[in-house]
């Protein structure tokens, strides 16, 4: 096809500001699916991202557009995830465009998510449509939030489009405005191939599917190619374009955007953000920008009943197939039995994780609470260490105390958005959060933007909700990792009648290590029935205890009451004591029921 009838582009919105429903309303107007064939929000096809109203996997749709000027367009509308954790997909999902269009919600005004898709789309050099949606609402504002849109991006107020994704006002002005404003593509057709994924699904028949767009050169059905990154070689089977379903077609070049299909089993090959070329007369450089997402968020997720361990993991098999990020290995745990440490790239991506092994497999799981990835500098390396520093995922792993020079802890960057009634209460909780303040500006009369540097550790837990709560759900939030700093970490050890207990050891900032000592060791003498003997429950760095509680010796035994009693009295009770026996784990020699480990490593 004709390049300069070709414009691809996104859409960037922070959530519920009304993607979808633009999205919508585009296919609708270019005719590509009928009103009455239209379902709410058809780029979303998952049960649980309408649920949630989360676009959580890019997809693309192909349009064609008959222009005020006489001419066909072709429009390739690329669909981004709206979440930070996926911040990486969206970056190659713009990557794949030459034009955005920034939707901005005419009664909410700016939010985190706007700013956050927006730097990403500056770094891309891409061109910024400001759009304001909602103008049917009476509480919309547009020039209120027109003005701020201009502050923000340099936009004059007086160009920004004003539409209702609703009722379809100013959508055909948009159309118009996509064909005047994004630049076509420029890729030399003939040069070598260098096609962008940006995203891939795994179907089980065909293996995975791949989305990308083509930069230069031209792919044609049945040729090799290559991926760049690890070299792998496949043919390309099945080639398309994407319209509401895939449609085949002999080749994409230059400026397409598509799919390819190449009976790819194992979806660790086609990673988003690589480069695809031919196997013969192949490109010499890859599209700039790959790299591998790593997990930035770790827990256990064990089976409540340990006959479903296997039912666990090839569930975790599946949902790897679709989510090349998701990483995971056995792990033992004395107290919670057999399980997996899982790697998310961020919250939201665990808490998807969770609900569909929930829901989709039915499987009932205990998580542990989540921690980050500590990089530790130790004075004596193991063998297989990088120099001296040790990656450490999992609390338990922490090196010896005094074989410890260095602790470091990955920082982000959040973005909050307030009305600036809340601004304390937000300062306070970043403080409190071991915070360092960057900067705080005004983005309109009433509403305000901050910023802070926050160890991820302090958000993995219980922020979001916190923030919600102290704005009354006014405050919006994102946030990007920025480095690995230096921290005074240390593990809290837990001891049971002295005995430490690696499953309950945590990783803490020493300034704090004295309260969550005494926390842990207050519930803990509370969950923990009494013995036959006094047992001691100790909070530790290294070797000084920092909290302890006593578990007093129990005075009677228990059995004594029944002596002489009925008999089926007795056998309840000796039943209900071999129940308990099940439920109860040996540490050293105290039984400490899974309770009292569950409220101290689940999340629930
Ligand atoms: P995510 O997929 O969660 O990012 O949301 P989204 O940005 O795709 O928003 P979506 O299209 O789901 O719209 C969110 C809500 O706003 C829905 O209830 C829509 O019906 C509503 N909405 C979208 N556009 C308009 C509009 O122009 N006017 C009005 N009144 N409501 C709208």
């Amino acid at each position: 096809p004709d390049q300069s009838k070709i414009r691809n582009f996104c859409i960037i919105a922070h959530i519920d500001h009304g993607k979808s429903t633009l999205a919508d309303r585009l296919l609708e107007r270019t005719g590509t699916i009928s009103e009455r064939d239209m379902q709410e929000q058809t780029l979303d096809d998952m049960d649980l991202e309408r649920e949630r109203g989360i676009t959580i996997k890019s997809h693309a749709v192909r349009m064609t557009y008959k222009a005020q000027d006489g001419e066909e367009y072709i429009f390739n509308l690329i669909d981004t995830p709206g979440h930070v954790d996926f911040t990486y997909e969206v970056s190659r999902a713009l990557k794949a465009c030459e034009g955005v269009i920034l939707l901005v919600d005419a009664a909410q005004g700016i939010e985190a998510q706007t700013i956050s898709n927006l730097y990403l789309a500056l770094e891309q050099d891409l061109e910024i449509i400001p759009v304001l949606n909602k103008v049917d609402l009476p509480v919309a504002q547009p020039d209120v939030i027109a003005q701020s849109l201009e502050d923000l991006i340099g936009e004059p107020a007086e160009d920004i489009l004003a539409v209702s994704a609703k009722t379809g006002t100013g959508v055909d002005d948009l159309l118009e405005m996509i064909i005047d404003r994004v630049p076509p593509p420029s890729g030399d057709p003939d040069a070598p191939l260098r096609a962008l994924i940006f995203d891939s699904v795994y179907d089980s028949y065909r293996g995975s599917v791949v989305y990308a767009r083509i930069f230069d050169g031209t792919l044609s059905q049945g040729e090799g190619m290559e991926f760049m990154s690890n070299k792998k070689r496949y043919d390309a089977e099945e080639l398309g374009t994407l319209r509401l379903g895939r449609q085949k077609v002999d080749k994409l070049s230059a400026g397409d955007v598509g799919y390819i299909i190449g009976s790819v089993k194992d979806v660790q090959d086609t990673r988003v953000g690589d480069t695809i070329t031919t196997e013969k007369n192949g490109a010499t450089e890859p599209i700039p920008g790959f790299k591998e997402v790593k997990p930035m968020v770790f827990s256990g997720i064990y089976p409540t009943d340990t006959d479903d361990f296997e039912d666990l993991r090839s569930a975790l098999d599946k949902l790897q197939l679709n989510d090349a990020s998701l990483t995971y290995e056995p792990e033992t745990s004395a107290a919670l039995g057999y399980g997996f440490r899982v790697g998310f790239l961020g919250l939201l991506h665990m808490e998807i994780i969770q609900e569909r092994l929930d829901r989709e497999f039915g499987l009932d799981i205990i998580t542990t609470v989540p921690n980050v990835e500590y990089r530790v500098k130790v004075s004596k390396p193991g063998e297989e260490d990088d120099g001296n520093i040790v990656t450490v995922d999992n609390p338990e792993e922490m090196p010896h105390y005094g074989d410890i020079d260095e602790v470091y802890e990955p920082y982000i960057r959040a973005d909050i958005i307030t009305p600036s009634d809340y601004i304390g209460n937000l300062i306070q909780l970043c403080e409190d959060r071991r915070g360092e303040y960057v900067e705080q500006r005004w983005l309109d009369t009433e509403r305000v933007s901050l910023v802070y540097e926050l160890p991820l550790a302090e958000i993995v837990f219980d922020f979001y909700d916190t923030l919600k709560s102290v704005s009354r759900g006014y405050a919006s939030f994102d946030y990007e990792f920025i480095e690995y700093r230096q921290s005074d970490l240390v593990k809290l050890t837990i001891l049971i009648n002295e005995d430490p207990v690696d499953a309950l050891s945590t990783i803490v900032h020493r300034d704090s290590a004295y309260e969550i000592g005494r926390k842990l060791t207050k519930k803990l003498k509370e969950l923990i029935p009494k013995q036959m003997f006094e047992v001691p429950v100790q909070a530790s760095i290294g070797r000084r205890v920092v909290a302890r509680e006593t578990i007093r010796a129990q005075k009677k035994n228990v059995t004594a009451k029944c002596y002489g009693g009925d008999i089926t009295r007795k056998r309840k009770l000796w039943e209900k004591q071999k129940q308990g026996k099940k439920r109860m784990k040996q540490v050293g020699s105290v039984d400490v029921p899974q309770e009292a480990f569950l409220a101290v490593l689940s999340m629930n």
